[in-house]
């Protein structure tokens, strides 16, 4: 396994379940863009407009996170699913006739949503501005750090050695890293950005993301029960609660190669946009400004599949790398053992684009 993020921990925990004997390569496994990210569980109000082809893939791995979830509790630890649900705000009437595109769209995959007045969501959440919402309870969160914990011991309770180095190639039988190799008979690629370097097919750019943590003081209100997102001055913003008081505020999304600092201008456009849905949060302790990248496909599908003999791919999976991960580990855990793959994972064939 070529990576330590969300996916290559999920791939190396449930393979190791089955059987398999795993190796992950990566020189800081549990960090990287997962340590990062919102936690979303959001396949269709997390979608841009363009990005329908992975709905379905989104949706499939949403129903697996349940049980995902209390599998992972028993084996590895609590990863912190969130059921509390989201809440779509709509900042003014034209955000509002959007929502309804929304709803008709949650409605027609079978999906449970309500809208609501500005006033009746300020009773079930106060202090969040909107003069409309969608509630969509079954669009989920998780804690993404608890998760990476819980997935990084329970590979090490099912038996997953980790070799903290950087890979720089493959070659038959062994993956060749910074500082010697690894010997192997399979190799997984889920090295999120940096993909791209270990394949031609995997067509993977790094897509930048900024994000902030903060905390509620004594005398501020309350951070929102549910994740709420909106759109400000054309920009997702999102919020997305921790069990332990934290609010998570992202994202900024934009190219800039490899670079993963913070700017000035993505930290204020980031608390600019969330003043505005809950004006509250200009009390609250800034906590951390972090930035990971997110790896981006051109058609925002993931790369999961077979890539020749004995090589998969596990990645490229743009804004949604913690909503997918099971799917993608019962896909490759299907391809290992030679199963049926979950439905769906076809759109996500890494040879759908061609080499690069
Ligand atoms: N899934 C949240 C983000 O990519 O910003």
């Amino acid at each position: 396994m070529i990576g330590g993020g969300v996916i290559g921990l999920s791939v190396a925990w449930r393979a190791a379940a089955a059987g398999h004997d795993v190796t992950v390569v990566d020189p800081a496994p549990g960090r990287g863009a997962s340590w990062v990210a919102g936690g979303m569980l959001a396949p269709v109000t997390e979608a841009w407009p363009g990005e329908e082809a992975g709905l379905h893939l989104g949706e499939e791995s949403l129903r697996r996170w349940p049980s995902f979830a209390a599998e992972l509790t028993a084996d590895g630890g609590d990863p912190g699913l969130s059921m509390a649900g989201t809440v779509v705000a709509a900042l003014d009437r034209g955000d509002a006739d959007q929502l309804g595109v929304l709803a008709e769209y949650l409605a027609s995959v079978g999906r449970a949503v309500e809208s609501v007045t500005g006033r009746q969501l300020r009773a079930l959440e106060p202090g969040v501005n909107a003069v409309r919402a969608l509630l969509v309870p079954g669009d989920l969160a998780v804690d993404n750090r608890k998760l990476l914990r819980a997935l990084h011991a329970a590979g090490v309770r099912r038996g997953v050695k980790f070799v903290d180095d950087e890979a720089t190639g493959i070659e038959p039988g062994r993956v060749r890293t910074l500082a010697g190799e690894v010997p192997c008979d399979v190799v997984v690629i889920a090295a999120g950005a940096r993909s791209g370097r270990l394949h031609p097919a995997l067509a993977v750019r790094p897509l930048k993301g900024e994000i902030l943590r903060l905390r509620a003081r004594r005398t501020s209100l309350p951070p929102p029960s549910r994740t709420v997102r909106a759109v400000v001055e054309g920009r997702p913003v999102y919020l997305v609660p921790r069990a332990d008081g934290e609010l998570v505020l992202g994202a900024t999304q934009y190219e800039a190669g490899f670079d993963e600092t913070v700017s000035a201008r993505g930290v204020r456009e980031l608390l600019e946009g969330a003043e505005r849905i809950f004006p509250s949060i200009d009390e609250y302790e800034l906590v951390e400004c972090a930035a990971g990248l997110r790896a981006a496909s051109a058609d925002t599908v993931p790369f999961v599949g077979e890539l020749g003999d004995g090589l998969f791919a596990a990645t490229g999976h743009h804004r949604n790398g913690l909503l997918m991960a099971p799917v993608t580990a019962d896909a490759i855990v299907a391809l290992l053992d030679g199963t049926a793959p979950p439905p769906h994972v076809e759109a996500a064939n890494p040879h759908r684009l061609g080499e690069k």
